[in-house]
């Protein structure tokens, strides 16, 4: 989510760790050379069936792009390159398919909230594939993602005018995730309706909170003295797909859904919980749980990682403490040699940290059945990024490292409650707000989008470090690393893939070192089982189409060979949307991509008089809709080639 900055909100660090002046080398492009110098897919769990898949037999190929790249444009519309064809699958409204209950989409914003909370919700993102066992000749699979935040604009009749608490509701039901089921029969992927799989969860679905600040005392309330039981889960922006087949939600901007007390405490603050009134979701008009004046415990029980099994409709979610609370964007999974979970995660916020986690004991066979501890034991570290392209893991440990009752600390639950003041005290890089993170199948590095930091610099705030080398980034860049070994190094090489940019800019900062398309605000990633890494950006309404983003276009999807660094435009989107969620069936042949609120304005809320004022996709009529495109090549081939 990219909203309009909210000063002390959403950039709170006012930490003293130590800015790093030395800036890199931009021009260095090549791979990392970690002490793992051999190919890792034969090493590395699931990674390493996924490069074997059928599409890459034999290894990453020597020439992984071979689309003809499209142009950048302003135009209201959905374009992918000659020879491709783009569908459109599930829009915000439409019936995620449970038997007996699938109201149809009305398009004057009349659906009602429980109407919503059965239907697509808005501001698709992050997404993964589940293959389902094919039959009668169909291909079948589960589709979950992310309903990110609302427009409320669109959302209701009235738009955002004259809160009650049936608009508190609706809106808490377009938010959260979405399971489908959908096949592939003669030739188009359809959704399967009814699906015994289908199922919304949303702002209000029961979760259960399981390590080490399950229980605390930092998150007991009135209604749940225990602090073991949470409503819901919002603010889902990126997710991730673990190897024993879960789906793992995050829950971002939090902080802009509570009403904050007149004097916040230096907790509250640190987590952006500003001296405003009014919340930027006034849910706590109607819904006193997000009044923190009220009750101030419920603010902590939000920014977790979130386990849904998709194979189970009636699974409870788990609110995962161990991995750290954070205004989290994704978490993505990966093995060690001898099998325990790595979890990368990066907080997308200005200032903010990258962290992954290891766990204490290996997956076991037996999917989710046989793994529903494995992430409730393990160890948190906060990224740091030296000068040289090295790197070190920091860990997040009760009584070590000055996390002691003494500093606040009382023990590993607070720890987990408050890493951002642990990451503070140990030092973490403040990084340009991580957004996605994605593992080369092939060689095991780890690939981060940095989106973007306008504040690098600027009045006061931290300056120019060689991990975010640009004061005033407006443009975002990927750095990747590698660790030194295995997954669960502590220490680790890294660089830059690119600096986003226009080389034609005036601003020396905002031109980039991008060789290819240009594109600005890497928001999304995605490696296929080729090895090609699909790059999505997130621009804001309020800066596109003028000044240094004039000749950038629309936000858009380019495909990466990240040996050469070539980036090549794939897809741009509708007017004022984000492009984001791309995930590739096992066999290279569907892509499946989200466009997050086509139509975007300034501020963030559509006039409900004109909702159609910058983008009329993809209907034409009614309103704008987030929704996912089903991509393939007219021919069946392999997309990308
Ligand atoms: Fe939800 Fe960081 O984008
Ligand atoms: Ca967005
Ligand atoms: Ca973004
Ligand atoms: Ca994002």
């Amino acid at each position: 989510m990219s909203f309009e900055l909210i000063k002390g909100a959403e950039d709170s660090n006012r930490s003293a760790n130590p800015a790093l002046d030395e800036v890199s080398d931009p021009a260095r492009r090549q791979v990392i050379r970690g002490s793992l110098g051999t190919a890792l897919a034969a090493v590395f769990g699931p990674l390493a069936a996924l490069a074997q898949s059928g599409c890459a037999a034999g290894g990453r190929g020597s020439s992984l792009l071979g689309f003809k790249g499209i142009p950048a444009t302003a135009a209201d519309g959905l374009v992918v390159p000659e020879g491709y064809r783009a569908e459109v699958l599930f829009r915000w409204g439409d019936p995620v398919g449970i038997a007996g209950d699938m109201p149809a989409f009305r398009s004057d914003a009349s659906n009602s909230a429980a109407e919503q909370a059965v239907q697509a919700g808005m501001h698709h993102d992050g997404m993964h594939f589940y293959p389902l066992p094919a039959g009668g000749g169909r291909e079948r699979a589960l589709l979950v993602m992310n309903h990110e935040y609302t427009d409320e604009g669109l959302l209701h009749p009235d738009g955002y005018r004259d809160w009650t608490a049936d608009k508190v509701a609706k809106s808490q039901a377009a938010h959260g995730v979405s399971v489908i089921e959908i096949e592939r029969a003669d030739g188009a992927w359809q959704v399967v309706r009814p699906s015994p799989y289908a199922r919304r969860i949303t702002a209000a679905t029961p979760t259960t909170v399981s390590g080490p600040a399950a229980g605390h005392r930092l998150l007991a309330t009135a209604a749940d003295p225990a602090g073991t039981r949470v409503l819901g889960t919002f603010n889902n922006c990126a997710s991730g797909r673990t190897p024993w087949g879960t789906y793992l939600t995050c829950e971002e901007n939090f902080a802009f859904y509570f009403h904050a007390p007149d004097q916040v405490d230096a907790h509250q603050r640190r987590w952006g919980l500003a001296d405003k009134r009014r919340a930027l979701f006034p849910w706590g008009d109607h819904d006193p749980r997000f009044d923190a004046r009220r009750h101030p415990n419920e603010f902590n029980r939000f920014g977790w990682v979130v386990e849904i099994d998709p194979f189970d409709p009636s699974a409870t979610p788990i609110k995962r403490t161990a991995l750290g609370r954070a205004a989290r964007e994704g978490a993505t999974t990966v093995l060690t040699r001898d099998g325990r979970a790595v979890v990368y995660m990066g907080e997308d916020a200005r200032f903010e940290y990258i962290y992954k986690f290891v766990s204490r004991d290996a997956m076991r066979p037996g999917g989710f059945a046989a793994n529903r501890g494995l992430l409730d034991h393990g160890t948190l570290y906060v990224a740091r990024f030296d000068a040289g392209g090295r790197g070190v893991w920091l860990p997040l440990v009760h009584g070590a490292n000055g996390l002691t009752a003494g500093n606040g600390f009382a023990d590993q639950g607070e720890v987990a409650v408050k890493a951002r003041q642990a990451s503070d005290r140990l030092g973490g890089t403040r990084m340009d707000r991580p957004e996605w993170i994605v593992v080369d199948p092939f060689s095991g590095e780890v690939y981060c989008t940095l989106t973007n930091n306008a504040l690098r610099g600027q009045g006061g705030q931290p300056a120019a470090d060689p991990a975010n080398p640009r004061n005033n980034n407006t443009m975002g860049q990927i750095i990747r690393w590698k660790e030194h070994g295995d997954f669960d190094a502590t220490t680790f090489a890294w660089n830059h893939l690119v600096l986003a940019g226009d080389p034609q800019n005036a601003r020396a900062e905002a031109r980039g070192n991008i060789r290819g398309d240009i594109f600005a605000c890497p928001d999304g990633l995605s490696f296929d089982a080729r090895g090609v890494l699909w790059v999505q950006t997130d621009a804001h309404a309020s800066q596109m189409y003028k000044g240094e983003f004039e000749r950038i276009g629309n936000n858009q999807m380019l495909a990466c060979d990240v040996a050469t660094g070539e980036m090549r435009r794939f897809l741009t989107g509708p007017v004022n949307c984000e492009v984001t969620g791309a995930v590739s069936t096992p066999d290279c042949r569907t892509l499946f991509v989200n466009i997050q609120h086509p139509g975007e304005t300034p501020s963030d809320r559509s006039d409900p008089a004109n909702p159609m004022r910058f983008s009329r996709w993809p209907d034409g009529a009614g309103r704008p809709r987030s929704a996912t495109v089903a991509i393939r090549r007219i021919d069946g081939g392999i997309v990308g080639t």
